[in-house]
């Protein structure tokens, strides 16, 4: 059961809520985590906790009938998606119109089901996109700060070169070369001395066994073994599991109270708990968080939120392609789910892109390339409340994506010419080359500066703060979840000293 009453209280438990639940604990100050999927802990009766892409079941999605991977379709067959039970399962694909977002849902968020990928973006970039943060801070402190705690490590370059789980990198490497690209090593969160093991045959496969999206059994080092395992071990931190915080009210003496729904697996909801807080922090990611505020701000229960309650959300640029390889380029049937190369376009003056080179896990050659671009996209959707479904409606439309196409068109048309190499037209449903229609990187919607203070205390609103995505305006450039972590240290430090010490 819930206590009716935490001195702090974190919603979600994904980059932002767990560091800032860290810091917290180690104060000393009380701290419940809600969190709206479930432990992964239980294995199945496979005896796995996750399932692979390859035999999706029902801890794929969350309430879904059928799976919704993001490659839908190889020569325009159905081939990755099946019908599963609807569980509260990892990865939810919640959808908008011209704009899915996919999302992890379970203890550690996001970092249950992404790629890994740990990248610092370039200093002059996180510089224009939050000009009010001091970077020499972020670079010097807070950065190294959160890399040392996710536990980033890098592919042994030695490895690389000889191994087969990243023969599809190599071969995507040498395409980009005789174009004239550079690539780099990309940091991870996935371990790759356990990947190395893999490959040779003396642990269980993970990554190499076409474990990515739906969750990793090994190997990865997810929120629930890095921030989350330690904030626990302060004793002052506990996470309520299947706990959906639905409303925010706040009392007459300052403090908020939560309406909290609880369900089980299957959905029933078992009923519905009032939770109060002194320190409230919103760590529900940029869907999650920025609906609880909009919502709060039109039923009227949080009126003093302003305007910028719902701005600034952008898609980071993500955009998806596929080339087709010429016979003898192969890319192996054994591809690691964790990418460790990425296309390094980020200097070009008009269309700034980095490609990060994607696994085809499909378990047999497929003669595919495939990148997630992540480039420079300057439009930016909102989102207001709907009252009829009680949910937050994004705002984005199809023709806000052409900037992200335009980036990655002018990277890969270079490569294709310069390969005599041709796009895959079968890979997203219908025939089209570039897939902009989802976002794994959803950023913004309570921007830092705007919708907060300079350190994510929401304006208007005393001791309620902002700790996730949902403070980056739109774009970073690179994989976000190392930014997100490194301004979470950031602000939790400054709050602890004057909000809850002070
Ligand atoms: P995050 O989304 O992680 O966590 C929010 C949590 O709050 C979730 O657990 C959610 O269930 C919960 N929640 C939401 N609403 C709630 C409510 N009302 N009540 C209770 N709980 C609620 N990034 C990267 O840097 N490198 C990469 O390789 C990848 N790859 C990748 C692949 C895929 C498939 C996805 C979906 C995403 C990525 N990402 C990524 C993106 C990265 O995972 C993402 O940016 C972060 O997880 C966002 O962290 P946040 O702290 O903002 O929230």
């Amino acid at each position: 059961p819930l206590p009716e009453y935490s001195p702090a209280v974190v919603v979600g438990t994904g980059y932002g809520a767990a560091v800032t639940a860290l810091r917290l604990g180690e104060a000393g100050i009380p701290t419940l985590m809600l969190e709206m999927g479930k432990l992964w802990t239980e294995p199945g009766a496979d005896g796995e906790v996750f399932c692979s892409m390859l035999k999706p079941d029902e801890r794929a999605m969350w309430f879904k009938d059928r799976t919704e991977a993001p490659l839908a379709s190889f020569l325009w067959l159905d081939l990755a998606n099946r019908d599963i039970g609807r569980h509260a399962g990892v990865l939810d694909r919640v959808s908008f119109g011209d704009m899915a977002v996919y999302l992890g849902r379970g203890v550690g968020g996001g970092s249950l089901v992404n790629g890994a990928m740990a990248v610092t973006p370039e200093r002059s970039y996180f510089e224009e996109i939050l000009p009010r943060v001091d970077a020499g801070e972020m670079y010097g402190k807070y950065f190294p700060r959160a890399n040392a705690a996710l536990g980033v490590n890098v592919v042994d370059p030695a490895w690389f070169e000889t191994c087969r789980s990243y023969q599809y990198a190599r071969v995507s490497r040498k395409a980009a070369r005789k174009a004239g690209f550079g690539t780099v090593f990309v940091p991870s969160v996935y371990d790759m001395d356990y990947l190395r093991r893999e490959e040779a045959g003396e642990v269980p496969r993970s990554a190499d066994a076409s474990e990515v999206i739906y969750g990793n059994n090994h190997g990865k080092r997810s929120l629930d073994k890095s921030y989350l395992a330690a904030a626990l071990g302060t004793g002052k931190v506990t996470i309520g599991t299947l706990r959906e915080v639905r409303e925010i009210l706040r009392q007459p003496d300052g403090t908020y109270t939560l309406v909290v729904r609880e369900i089980d697996e299957h959905g029933t909801v078992l009923g519905t708990h009032h939770v109060s807080t002194k320190y409230l922090f919103l760590g529900a990611g940029s869907v999650g968080s920025t609906e609880l505020l909009v919502r709060a701000r039109d039923t009227g229960r949080l009126p003093a939120l302003g305007e910028a309650v719902g701005q600034g959300w952008g898609t980071n640029g993500n955009v998806m392609c596929g080339r087709a390889n010429h016979v003898w380029d192969t890319t192996g049937s054994l591809q690691s789910g964790m990418p460790a190369l990425g296309i390094d376009n980020r200097s070009d003056p008009v269309h700034p892109a980095f490609a990060e080179i994607a696994p085809v896990p499909a378990g047999l050659e497929t003669w595919v390339s495939l990148y997630l671009a992540i480039t420079k996209n300057p439009e930016r959707g909102h989102f207001t409340y709907d009252a009829a479904s009680d949910s937050a409606r994004l705002h984005w439309a199809a023709s806000q994506g052409q900037p992200s196409i335009d980036a990655a068109k002018a990277l890969f048309d270079k490569v294709n010419r310069a390969n005599r190499t041709i796009y895959r037209y079968d890979l997203f449903g219908d025939t089209r080359v570039f897939e902009n229609r989802f976002t794994y990187h959803p950023l913004g919607g309570l921007v830092l500066g705007e919708a907060t203070d300079d350190h994510g205390r929401v304006k208007g609103y005393r001791n309620l703060y902002v700790t996730d995505g949902s403070l980056i305006p739109g774009s970073t450039g690179v994989n976000p979840f190392v930014t997100i972590t490194a301004l979470a240290e950031r602000n939790i430090e400054r709050v602890l000293a004057e909000d809850v010490r002070g």
